[in-house]
């Protein structure tokens, strides 16, 4: 048997999930309602707010199944019926029999505040709500919920397929039951699972942003990213600062930044280079030329000269 991780509730308290929401149809969005459909083979049902969303969210989800298909990692049978598990909907109404809900939506307290409430509206009073925020709190997410003690963290990290940690966090209502919950979803997606605090970006991105944002600081004194990147290549990271920031999103990690610079101070200090990016809009790092080698776009090196 294996022990039960530290802080996590009695398991038999656990509910069974049999049919799970994801409210956003972007790329973590679909990443999990992946995970979901083929680990514990139960319905998903994605939304998000137009229909392309919700189209382009299923057409990645269908492509994804596809490739771990061609690579013979899955079964026409289990292609099909993962497929035919996850399903979408403009309406958060699909939410209705749905005992375990996650959002990804924009990382911004209000815009998750007032999702939560909305479907707060439609489901039953034991469904759960769950936050995939990164850096977000989570008690003030469910402060003016009428059943704030349904309210639990669960942060995939990407990418969600490979990486096999999930940080739950628990809000001081949150009920033994939901985490209790949250942890044997944790076990049945094959993921460790740890109970951290609902402090700012919580344990992994406070530690995470630390490395990054002193590489960005070093970018902003004068040391060009390709050299930090080149120069970090050997430190037995599996990926190097810069690569990783390209591929957790700019806006993200600045997001971040920002919620771990409102409690820390200048601890995290926001780059004034990533700053600059965001303003022009910049969302990818790296081009790879025909030589294969990553480089800067020369429009992107203009921006930050
Ligand atoms: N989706 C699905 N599978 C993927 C994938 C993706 N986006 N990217 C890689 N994989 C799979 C590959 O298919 C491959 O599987 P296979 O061996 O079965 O074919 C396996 O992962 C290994 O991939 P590669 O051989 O291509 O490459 P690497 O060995 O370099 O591993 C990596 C890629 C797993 C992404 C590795 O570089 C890594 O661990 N990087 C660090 C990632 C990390 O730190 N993530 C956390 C970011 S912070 C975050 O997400 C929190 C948020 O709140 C900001």
């Amino acid at each position: 048997r294996s022990k039960r991780p530290a802080g996590a509730p009695d398991r038999k308290l656990a509910r069974p999930v049999t049919k799970i929401g994801v409210v956003g149809a972007g790329l973590m969005a679909g990443q999990f309602a992946l995970l979901f459909a083929k680990a514990l083979k139960v319905p998903v049902v994605i939304t998000d707010v137009d229909q392309e969303r919700v189209d382009k969210g299923l057409a990645y989800i269908h492509g994804e199944v596809d490739k771990l298909r061609a690579k013979g990692r899955m079964s026409a049978d289990a292609a099909n019926r993962t497929k035919a598990l996850v399903t979408a909907s403009v309406s958060k109404e699909a939410f209705a029999d749905a005992d375990f809900v996650i959002e990804a939506v924009f990382e911004e307290l209000s815009v998750k505040k007032q999702v939560f409430a909305e479907v707060e509206a439609v489901v039953s009073p034991e469904c759960i709500l769950a936050t995939n925020t990164s850096s977000l709190s989570v008690t003030e997410m469910a402060a003016d919920l009428r059943h704030p003690e349904r309210v639990v963290g669960f942060h995939f990290f990407n990418p969600v397929a490979v990486m096999p940690l999930v940080e739950i966090v628990r809000a001081p209502r949150t009920d033994d039951a939901v985490l209790a919950t949250a942890f044997a979803l944790a076990k049945e997606l094959r993921k460790t699972a740890v109970l951290v605090k609902d402090s700012a970006a919580f344990v992994v991105n406070r530690v995470l942003l630390r490395l990054m944002g002193e590489v960005s600081n070093a970018f902003d004194d004068g040391t060009p990213a390709e050299v930090a990147d080149t120069a970090l290549r050997p430190m037995g990271l599996p990926m190097t600062p810069f690569a990783l920031l390209a591929m957790v999103g700019i806006p993200v990690a600045q997001h971040v930044t920002e919620s771990l610079h409102a409690a820390f101070g200048e601890r995290f200090r926001v780059s004034a280079n990533q700053q600059a990016l965001i303003d022009h809009g910049v969302r990818e790092l790296w081009v790879t030329g025909e030589d294969g080698v990553r480089r800067i776009p020369a429009a992107t090196l203009d921006l930050l000269a």
